[in-house]
C-alpha cells in the first residue's frame, strides 16, 4: 500500500463522531472551517447541480440557532414525548460548539434530477466536510431529527418549500480524543458474483 492509500485509510478511520459536552472552548480558524468547506464542494453530483447550502453560526449568533432548536423541540414535543434532557442538549448544544454549520438541500427547480439525488449529493459533500474536519483535529457531530427536519427549520434557513435541511453540523475542539469504534467487517454485507 502506497503512502497515500495508508494516509486515506487513516484519514477515513479517524472519524469519530465526538458529542458537544466534550467539546474545548479553543477558537476555530476562519481558515480551516474554509478548508471543510472546499472539501464538501468536491462531493460527487449528478448533473453538477451542487445542492448545497452552508449556514453558519458561530459566536453570538449561535445563541439564536439555540433558542430556535429549545423553542422547536417545545412545540413539536409536548406531553409525554417532552424530554427535558432532549431539550436541555437542543438549546445549549450549540453553545458548546466553535461553529454549527446548517447544510441545506437547494432544489433545482425544473430539473430532471431526483430530489433524492440531490441529498444524496449533499450527504456526501456532509462526509467531505467530517473527514476534512477530523484531519485537521476538530470532532465533529451531524444531527438530524424532528425539528431539524421541520418546515420550522427551513423557513429559519430561508430555504424554499422545495428545499430541505439534511444536517445540523457541530465543529469543535475535543476536550480529549474519544475511543475508536468498531465497524463489522465488509465481508458481512458483501457478495460476490465471480461466475456466473
Ligand atoms: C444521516 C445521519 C444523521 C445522524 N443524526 C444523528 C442524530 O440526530 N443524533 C446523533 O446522536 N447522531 C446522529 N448521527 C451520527 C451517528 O450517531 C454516528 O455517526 C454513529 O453513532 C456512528 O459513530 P461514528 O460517527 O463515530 O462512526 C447521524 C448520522 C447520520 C449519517
Amino acid at each position: 500500500m502506497t503512502n497515500d492509500l495508508n494516509s486515506i485509510f487513516s484519514t477515513i478511520k479517524n472519524r469519530r463522531t465526538i458529542y458537544p459536552p466534550a467539546y474545548s472552548d479553543k477558537k476555530l480558524d476562519k481558515k480551516d472551517i474554509e478548508k471543510i468547506l472546499e472539501a464538501a464542494t468536491w462531493a460527487p453530483n449528478h448533473g453538477s447541480t451542487e445542492p448545497w447550502r452552508f449556514f453558519i453560526f458561530q459566536n453570538a449568533s449561535r445563541q439564536n440557532l439555540a433558542d430556535f432548536l429549545g423553542e422547536e423541540y417545545k412545540k413539536q414535543f409536548r406531553g409525554d414525548l417532552y424530554n427535558d434532557r432532549k431539550f436541555t442538549n437542543a438549546s445549549t448544544w450549540p453553545l458548546l460548539a466553535q461553529a454549527v454549520i446548517a447544510v441545506g438541500m437547494k432544489r433545482t427547480l425544473n430539473s430532471k434530477i431526483p430530489k433524492i439525488e440531490e441529498e444524496r449529493a449533499v450527504a456526501c459533500a456532509i462526509q467531505n466536510m467530517l473527514l476534512m474536519s477530523g484531519e485537521l483535529g476538530i470532532a465533529s457531530y451531524w444531527s438530524t431529527g424532528k425539528v431539524v427536519y421541520s418546515e420550522a427549520m427551513k423557513s429559519f434557513l430561508k430555504l424554499e418549500d422545495e428545499d430541505e435541511v439534511i444536517g445540523l453540523l457541530y465543529f469543535a475542539y475535543p476536550k480529549e480524543k474519544t475511543l475508536k469504534k468498531t465497524r463489522t467487517p465488509f465481508t458481512k454485507y458483501t457478495q460476490w458474483y465471480d461466475e456466473l
